[in-house]
């Protein structure tokens, strides 16, 4: 593979998505899947942007009345498990895994989790990295799967 000096660039990478060079904290994921969204999970992603911008911490172009400098970027996602417990919204670097948010849970995740650091446990099913449980009905024949 021939190197482009112009696209390997760094500064041109950065240049190219404004995100790399951002102070971002945390990046909320809102499952937008088939059964998340017949749980109003779009309405919860809005909740979210507009929870953020009323704080004037929602990434984003600022023509579009978002912060570049902002620390918070959501993004929607395809399906990650919670299907039956949606909507679902993980939380990351924090690995948290929040189940059946909806957009009134909105503004405590934002000031409780994004902005003092305390997760909301009421609605936080899973922490990764996790230990995982065994939950087949086979006991000890089950296969044992290892990472
Ligand atoms: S559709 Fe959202 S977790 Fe499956």
């Amino acid at each position: 593979m021939v190197e482009n000096a112009l696209t390997t660039s760094r500064a041109k990478l950065e240049a190219l998505a404004p995100v790399a060079m951002a102070p971002i904290r945390h990046h909320v994921f809102v499952c937008t899947g088939k059964s998340c969204a017949t749980e109003a999970s779009a309405d919860v992603k809005k909740a979210f942007e507009y929870e953020l911008l009323a704080r004037g911490i929602l990434f984003g172009k600022e023509k579009k009345g978002k912060n570049p400098r902002g620390s918070v970027i959501v993004t929607e996602c395809a399906s990650v498990g919670f299907c039956a417990i949606g909507p679902a919204v993980m939380v990351y670097p924090d690995g948290i895994w929040y189940a059946q948010v909806s957009t009134e849970d909105v503004a405590e995740i934002v000031e409780y989790h994004l902005l003092n650091g305390r997760v909301v446990e009421r609605l936080a099913l899973l922490k990764l990295p996790a230990e995982g449980k065994s939950v087949s009905p086979q006991g000890d024949r089950s296969p044992k799967w290892e990472a």
